[in-house]
């Protein structure tokens, strides 16, 4: 008797566990975790066992951490390089894409789905591809190497094609394989914010496969361009960011309604089918105006801006209509720099006022 009432427990006690587990695991699973890749990576903190340090990453993404150890390093590398592209292309913005050092990565603001969300999702995806693609031209991967299928082919034009193409169909899968992986339907089961996730992961796939281009380099005596060599190379990943902000500013708005395909919630296009190259959105986004911290809205406030600038970043739009300070700092500086035969450089010493407004 005493026995049995023993088992009892042990179960009750493994079923407790496991509820807190589930509870722990839908409280910041639908955040894509893997992003915290990226922090631990801009922390220099990426080593052999960090995945399973991660809470929430999936089966599938275990096991591609475990079995590769240098996929690793390309997948906190292209999430790192995403973040800071976010950040970049949103200096100027009232959300700047900061983030947090814990797995919350971005705070609670991608648990909506908004244009933030959707963009955030898509350049991650995209910095995935890239760095797993540079990695394999280099030689860093062992499942794949240049793509060299047209070497050696010539163009009509005149030049060869030559070097070591980026083998971005690997990149792409890659990506595909892990970035998507929380999101398939077995995890989830389909629901339209998991759609939107895949969606917008795929635009920016799409969108480094897009970018691609033929760079080429002469050959001949002293740079004549004789022979000219070829290869389809990666964009810079600048350009991909500032392809995905124009895509985010055109963001197509979407029927929440629909669980199994994505429709715009504008009535007028309802029919227009949804292309690989519009972000979409489920939710407005909130002005970020103001401190929100449940929300993971930092607000403005602190923020420098631009007394004479029509943009984001002037000081109307960024401050919300709330005002701003001036402050005048001194701006010293080596200037009228006068080279000496021979050989040191005079220079004297400047000084300037700076007005720096923030915004109150
Ligand atoms: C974003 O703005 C906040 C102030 O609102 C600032 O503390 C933070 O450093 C900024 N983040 C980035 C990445 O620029
Ligand atoms: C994550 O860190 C931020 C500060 O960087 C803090 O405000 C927030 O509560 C933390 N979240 C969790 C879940 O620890
Ligand atoms: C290749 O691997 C080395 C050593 O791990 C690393 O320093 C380098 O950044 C990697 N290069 C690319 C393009 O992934
Ligand atoms: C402010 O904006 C003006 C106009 O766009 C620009 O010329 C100027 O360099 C900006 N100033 C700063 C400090 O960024």
């Amino acid at each position: 008797m005493a026995r049995k009432r023993g088992r009892m427990t042990r179960t009750g006690w493994f079923v407790l566990v496991l509820s807190i587990h589930w509870i722990l695991l839908l409280q910041c699973c639908c955040v894509a975790s893997w992003m915290y890749l990226g922090v631990a990576s801009l922390a220099g903190s990426v080593h052999d066992d960090t995945c399973s340090e991660v809470p929430g990453l999936v089966r599938e993404q275990l096991e591609v951490c475990k079995d590769n150890p240098e996929s690793l390093l390309c997948i906190s590398e292209g999430a790192r390089r995403g973040i800071l592209e976010c950040q970049s292309q949103f200096r100027f913005e009232r959300w700047n894409c900061s983030t947090e050092k814990n797995y919350t990565v971005f705070g609670p603001l991608l648990r909506k789905g908004t244009k933030e969300t959707a963009f955030v999702y898509a350049v991650l995806s995209a910095g995935v591809v890239h760095s797993v693609t540079q990695a394999c031209s280099v030689g860093n991967l062992t499942d794949c190497s240049c793509d060299m299928s047209r070497y050696g082919e010539a163009d009509v034009e005149g030049w060869k094609w030559g070097g070591c193409s980026d083998n971005v169909n690997y990149g792409l899968w890659f990506s595909e394989t892990f970035v998507d992986a929380p999101e398939s339907a077995t995890q989830t089961g389909r629901n339209i914010r998991s759609l939107m996730n895949l969606h917008n992961n795929a635009v920016g796939r799409k969108t480094v496969e897009k970018l691609m281009s033929r760079q080429c380099r002469c050959h001949g005596v002293s740079g004549s361009c004789a022979v000219k060599t070829c290869w389809r190379g990666l964009p810079a990943f600048k350009d991909i960011g500032q392809y995905l902000k124009n895509c985010y500013e055109r963001s197509v708005r979407l029927a929440g309604r629909s669980k199994r395909r994505l429709r715009r919630k504008e009535k007028a296009r309802r029919r227009e089918p949804i292309t690989n190259e519009e972000l979409v959105h489920l939710s407005r986004s909130p002005n970020y105006c103001r401190n929100n911290p449940k929300r993971g809205i930092l607000g403005t406030t602190g923020r420098r801006c631009n007394r004479t600038a029509n943009g984001a970043e002037s000081c109307d739009l960024l401050c919300c209509g709330r005002g701003y300070n001036t402050q005048v700092v001194r701006h010293v500086e080596r200037c009228r720099c006068k080279f000496h035969w021979c050989c040191y450089v005079e220079c004297k010493t400047c000084e300037t006022l700076v007005d720096i407004h923030t915004c109150k």
